[in-house]
Formats: C-alpha cells, sequence, structure tokens
C-alpha cells in the first residue's frame, strides 16, 4: 500500500471526528477516501485524480467549484486541505460552507510546513470556534462546529481580470485563486509569444497544451487577426478545473475560436493539428517533477499532422532536446538565454 501524504494521515488519525454527510475538499490521493469508510463528496480540482476518484464506491467526485454534483447543505462534516495556493484557501472554505448543512462541523488539515498555522487564521475568520484539536505528522488539525453556512456560492464571482501585453497585442485574462500566474503574463510564456510573432506557425489548427487561462490561444488569434491573416482554431487543453473555466471566460471575452478540454496529460485529446505550441508543467499541481512534461514529448507526435511543429517553451535547465529529438524530429532552439528557451521541431 502506497504511503499516504502526512495531512492524510493526520485526517485518518482523527476519523472519529468525521460524522454523518461527508465532504472532502482537495485530497491529493485517493487512498485517503479508500481508507474511509463512510460516503460523501469529494472535490478535486485536478481532473486525472477526479477520474480515479470516481471509481471509488459510494463516492460522488465533483471536478472542481463549478461541478453540478455540488449542492448546499450536503455535508455534515466538510473536511478541507490546505491548497497548494494560499489565495485558493479563501474559496475553498467559501465552497466548504457552502456545501455545509445546518449544525455541520468543519475540519480544516494541513502540514506545518504548508503554513498551516497561518490558514489557521483564515478559518477563524470564518468560522471564530475553530480550535486546534491535533498535532501528528508534522500537521495540524483544526475543528469548527456547528458552522454558520453560507446561502450562495458561485465561482464565477471570484473571477477576476487582468489586462496582458505582447508584442503589442493586449487583451484581457480571465483569473482564479490558484490559477498559473494570475494577474501578470509568465516571462516564459512571453519568449513563446514573441517567437510566435517572430516565426510564425504554418497554417492550420493548433493545440495550446496545459493551457492555463488561455493566454497562448488568444494572443496567437487576436495576433493573426492585427496582420488580418484568416481565424485560426485554437484548443486547449489543461488538468486544473479553474484553468478551464478561465481560458473558456478569456476564449469568449476576446471572441477567440477553439474548445477547451480538462485533461490530464494528452489523454482527452483526439485530433491531429498543424502545431502543439506549449508552456509545459514541470510539476504536476500534486508532485513538483518534470515526468508530467516528459510524457507529453512522448505522446505529442500522436496529435501532429506529418510535417507538424511543436513549439514550446520552457527553463533552459531542463533536460528536453533529446527527448523532443528522440519523439518529435529535429529540433532546433529559436531563441534562447539562461532562463528560457523556445524549442521548434518538426514531426518526422
Ligand atoms: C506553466 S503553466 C502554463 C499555463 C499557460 N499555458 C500560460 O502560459 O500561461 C502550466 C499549466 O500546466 C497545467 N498542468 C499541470 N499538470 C498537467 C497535466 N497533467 N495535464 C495537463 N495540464 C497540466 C497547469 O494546470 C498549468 O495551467
Amino acid at each position: 500500500m502506497s504511503v499516504l501524504p502526512n495531512s492524510h494521515e493526520a485526517l485518518l488519525k482523527n476519523r472519529q471526528s468525521l460524522n454523518g454527510r461527508l465532504a472532502i475538499l482537495g485530497p491529493v490521493d485517493t487512498g485517503l477516501i479508500a481508507a474511509l469508510t463512510g460516503t460523501g463528496l469529494v472535490v478535486t480540482e485536478h481532473f486525472g485524480l477526479w477520474q480515479q476518484l470516481g471509481e471509488i464506491d459510494g463516492w460522488r467526485a465533483a471536478f472542481g467549484y463549478d461541478d453540478p454534483a455540488l449542492e448546499p447543505a450536503q455535508a455534515d462534516t466538510v473536511v478541507v486541505f490546505l491548497p497548494k495556493a494560499r489565495a485558493e484557501l479563501a474559496l475553498r472554505l467559501e465552497l466548504a460552507r457552502w456545501l455545509a448543512a445546518k449544525g455541520a462541523r468543519l475540519i480544516m488539515v494541513g502540514e506545518k510546513k504548508e503554513g498551516v498555522a497561518g490558514a489557521a487564521k483564515q478559518l477563524q475568520a470564518v468560522a471564530p470556534g475553530a480550535v486546534k484539536v491535533d498535532s501528528a505528522r508534522h500537521s495540524q488539525v483544526w475543528q469548527a462546529d456547528d458552522i454558520q453556512p453560507l446561502g450562495e456560492f458561485d465561482v464565477r464571482k471570484w473571477l477576476q481580470w487582468h489586462p496582458v501585453e505582447c508584442a503589442g497585442i493586449r487583451f484581457e485574462v480571465a483569473g482564479l485563486p490558484g490559477i498559473f500566474s494570475a494577474g501578470e503574463l509568465d516571462a516564459g510564456t512571453a519568449k513563446l509569444l514573441d517567437s510566435l510573432a517572430d516565426v510564425p506557425l504554418t497554417q492550420g489548427p493548433v493545440l495550446d497544451f496545459a493551457c492555463g487561462a488561455g493566454v497562448i490561444g488568444t494572443w496567437l488569434q487576436l495576433y493573426r487577426r492585427s496582420l488580418g491573416q484568416p481565424d485560426i482554431v485554437v484548443d486547449g487543453v489543461d488538468v486544473q478545473s479553474q484553468a478551464v473555466l478561465c481560458a473558456r471566460s478569456t476564449y469568449q471575452h476576446a471572441a477567440a475560436g477553439g474548445v477547451i478540454t480538462a485533461s490530464d496529460g494528452l489523454e482527452q485529446v483526439n485530433g491531429k493539428y498543424a502545431a502543439v505550441v506549449s508552456n509545459p508543467p514541470f510539476h504536476t499541481g500534486i508532485r513538483t517533477d518534470t515526468s508530467m512534461t516528459g510524457q507529453f514529448l512522448r505522446q505529442v507526435a500522436e496529435h501532429l499532422e506529418p510535417g507538424g511543429e511543436l513549439r514550446l517553451v520552457a527553463n533552459s535547465f531542463l533536460p528536453y532536446e533529446e527527448l523532443i529529438r528522440r519523439h518529435v524530429g529535429q529540433v532546433k532552439a529559436i531563441t534562447g538565454d539562461k532562463r528560457f528557451t523556445v524549442w521548434s521541431a518538426r514531426r518526422h
């Protein structure tokens, strides 16, 4: 049996506190849910994890903050795990209070290194009766009884818009707590966009892998429009529910064309594209590693038309060149500096 994260073990140690209908928000390991004897609702923003959670008997799995499985007053105990991005905790706590039935208990669990002590202050701001009930496995367990449920929850109210500008194209990007690079244009993304202005893609449909808030696809279409070139479609995939929601909103706002799909890696991608562009992750949202992008590079050729181009930006220290050559084709660096390199390869 695999080892669970410390925060999950700490909750299991306190399982006697889980009463009635359960809602578990933000676990990162399915093993926790399988180990709980109760049934209920489990919410994750990670599409791959959501698929696995949906297979556990007795549990309903919700993908992100706008899943139709989310209904008010449906839980007697709501557990909140700390999100990676602190900005997301307020959103998660609000969802927790909306899911809570009258008289419900709210439990928050997090590791010390995740900043659970600071998070507890946020918890106490919305549930003043919250107290620490256990310290175990380098984690703390906080509990508030008979919390004040919320009558309304709408993740769209959390959408924030910020302007982005690159190569003379300015547009508005949607943001939500927890999304990559909220409020600013990532330096790697900017490098990729500059390369697309300097060395344009050949005509045809494009896929933006790991699209985040849809910055690359929107820019690409607006840039072509500014040159009077015919419209193209840029589909996008991302594993995170907030990213899918934001990318759809950004596209709609800019009247950009393309379908945004939730997908863990390329799993949900069916078509073939004239080009695949990406500023890929080097952590999965759950673990910090490059295996996700390694897997993407091994599979991406299947989704490129013959002669189709992969255009990817990555931190220059990451060892992608050889992988791209082996699995896609001849590769060259279009631009590069100490921080970022933009790679281009054509499918052989
Ligand atoms: C470096 S960000 C780039 C976002 C966007 N393309 C941009 O340039 O602003 C990487 C994105 O990869 C997504 N991601 C992480 N793991 C993934 C996976 N397994 N499958 C698909 N997308 C993933 C993250 O949610 C994040 O939005």
